[in-house]
């Protein structure tokens, strides 16, 4: 049976106070699952990443982290049930080595935190080469993977993904991809938030369509995909 990692019922906020950008949006995510949200820009897509972490209030609705309620719980405590989260942007420090970047995103972590973030190095070869480079010396595509890493050192069941390939190359997007699917493999449901809608839904279990912070479709990824609305809508353009 599906048993869900992550399941928003009704979920409403904003930035402002009486101004919801979400008008209650419902998801779920299964153990696992690789489950993308799409829609245009200013949807809501990363505002409800930001609702989940705790960053943004909730003003209507409720969340569930393995079936445990945690609406309005702090970022901290998300982080603890199991929750990582990249952000769209600025999710490196440039001016910090490699390790310390990883080190910084351990910050939860109580027991053995030096072996986590060596095990956590050890994975990501290219990471532990250059391990004591700024991450400004990155490209692009490599300094996702940092954040990516970073985001694993707290070793979450769930991950929140923003954009993890905006502006990079095609072949970065690839590694970027690759990467994501390895730690899916390794059990971790990932909820990714994607401009690039088509390689998105190909790469997912099920896929979300926000439309001005409400759900407007839902459906396996090649449902979605070949669904005419959707294509009309959001795919058509792309
Ligand atoms: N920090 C903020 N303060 C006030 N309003 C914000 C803030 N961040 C986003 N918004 C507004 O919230 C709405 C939704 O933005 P959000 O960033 O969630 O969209 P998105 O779906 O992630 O879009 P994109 O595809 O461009 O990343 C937009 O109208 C945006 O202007
Ligand atoms: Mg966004």
């Amino acid at each position: 049976m599906n048993k869900p990692v992550l399941e928003c019922n009704g979920i409403a906020a904003g930035y402002v106070k009486g101004l919801n950008i979400l008008q209650g949006v419902d998801l779920v995510i299964n153990e696992k699952e690789i489950v993308s949200i799409i829609g245009p820009n200013g949807a809501g897509k990363s505002t409800l990443l930001k609702a989940i972490m705790g960053i943004i209030n909730i003003s209507a609705g409720r969340f569930f982290i393995n079936g445990v309620e945690k609406t309005d719980t702090s970022t901290h405590k998300i982080v603890e049930q199991g929750v990582a989260y990249v952000p769209q942007v600025e999710n490196v420090f440039p001016s910090l080595t490699i390790e310390e970047n990883i080190e910084i995103g351990s910050w939860t972590v109580n027991k053995n935190k030096k072996e986590t973030i060596s095990q956590t190095l050890e994975q990501f070869s290219l990471l532990k080469d250059r391990r004591k480079e700024k991450a400004g010396n990155l490209s692009g595509g490599q300094r996702q993977i940092l954040a990516l890493a970073r985001a694993l050192v707290t070793s979450p069941s769930l991950l929140l993904l923003d954009e993890p390939s905006a502006g990079l190359s095609p072949v970065a997007i690839e590694e970027v991809f690759e990467t994501v699917k390895e730690i899916n493999d390794k059990g971790v449901a990932i909820l990714l938030v994607e401009q690039n809608a088509k390689r998105a839904l190909n790469f997912s279990n099920r896929g979300y369509v926000l439309d001005q912070g409400r759900n407007a479709y839902q459906g396996q990824g090649d449902e979605l995909l070949n669904d005419p609305r959707v294509v009309d809508l959001y795919l058509g353009k792309l």
